[in-house]
């Protein structure tokens, strides 16, 4: 349902980057939003001019300090997503400046996706795809026997909602789960291994669903993934940041890894060209929440912040700062 709030008459809405079209539109139509210049040197004369003014930002690319510096008056920062490591939180800290994310509508979409490039990954589908049609079916050529997904042991590495979610797939497959979280999750009956090291040893495929940012970095160091191995998968559906992407490269080029699943890169939109030739890497562009219909969900959760916020001053899904 889309916000009918009346727009905020004291202040300006910022929108940061681009957004889904149902947030662009309504933030033009509705509040009257002004959009942060993409084009580069043009940032800075905009908020000369505007910065002041603003009390509310709405992005999904994400704030830096240097941007919310610019912005006095900022008051909230509505974030499409629910990772938020693209905003500078230790920037907004000092200020009370408040943050919004997208919790809950998009679990389902991501862990569906994680399950897929898992099965895709150890079935070799999308190799599989390939091989058909480059002919190689057609001229008599057999494609390599793969490996079984159904009753393996998966580590996933960040037990939160999407984790839950993924781990709650992978039961009907049979699988064993275990997974590390800095705590132990008491509500559940998977077993816990007290680091990721740990929780490679003893697993067939490792799947990511951390938060990013600096707590996480490189939690999937070389040391894991050697530990996952030869015969070892890994899937991020998480953030680049949490694997070290050099080390995995390395280890999947090499065959020190068995192979990799991954929708998430450190550079993104670059993902290592390295990996373009192997099979055994299946490369997503960042789709996790991208249906639809949860898109829809995650617009329309940005516009009921925005209208709380702007009606209230509190929001609906804060991030707890
Ligand atoms: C989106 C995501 O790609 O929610 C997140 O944290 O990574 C994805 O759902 C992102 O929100 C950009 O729209």
């Amino acid at each position: 349902m889309a916000c009918t709030l009346a727009p905020v008459t004291d202040g300006v809405i910022l929108q940061v980057g681009g957004l889904h079209p149902t947030v662009e539109r309504e933030l033009a139509t509705t509040y009257g939003a002004l959009r942060l210049p993409s084009a580069p040197g043009a940032a800075a004369a905009f908020l000369a001019e505007h910065g002041p003014e603003v009390t509310v930002a709405v992005t999904s690319a994400g704030m830096d300090a240097t941007l919310i510096g610019a912005l006095p008056r900022l008051a909230a920062v509505i974030n499409l997503g629910v990772g938020y490591d693209a905003v500078d939180v230790a920037a907004l800290k000092p200020r009370g400046i408040v943050l919004s994310n997208t919790p809950d509508v998009l679990t389902d979409c991501v862990a569906d996706l994680a399950v897929g490039g898992l099965i895709d990954v150890f079935r070799g589908m999308s190799a599989g795809d390939r091989f058909v049609r480059r002919g190689e079916w057609a001229a008599g050529h057999t494609f390599p026997l793969q490996r079984r997904v159904s009753g393996i042991r998966v580590g996933i590495l960040g037990l939160g909602r999407i984790g839950r979610a993924i781990a709650h797939r992978l039961e009907a497959f049979g699988c064993t789960i275990t997974y590390h979280n800095r705590r132990r999750v008491d509500d559940v009956a998977y077993g816990y291994a007290g680091s990721p090291l740990e929780l490679a040893r003893d697993a067939d495929a490792v799947i990511v669903t951390t938060p990013g940012g600096p707590d996480t970095r490189a939690l999937v160091s070389a040391e894991v993934l050697a530990a996952l191995g030869p015969d070892g998968y890994l899937v991020n559906v998480a953030r680049g940041s949490v694997v070290d992407q050099d080390a995995l490269v390395a280890a999947l080029t090499s065959g020190a890894l068995g192979g990799a699943a991954l929708d998430v890169f450190t550079d993104e939109p670059r993902a290592p060209e390295e990996l373009f030739a192997l099979d055994n890497a299946v490369l997503l562009p960042h789709i996790g929440s991208a249906t639809v219909e949860t898109r829809e969900a995650m617009a329309q959760l940005v516009l009921r912040n925005l209208g709380r916020f702007l009606a209230d001053g509190t929001l609906v899904t804060p991030v707890p700062l």
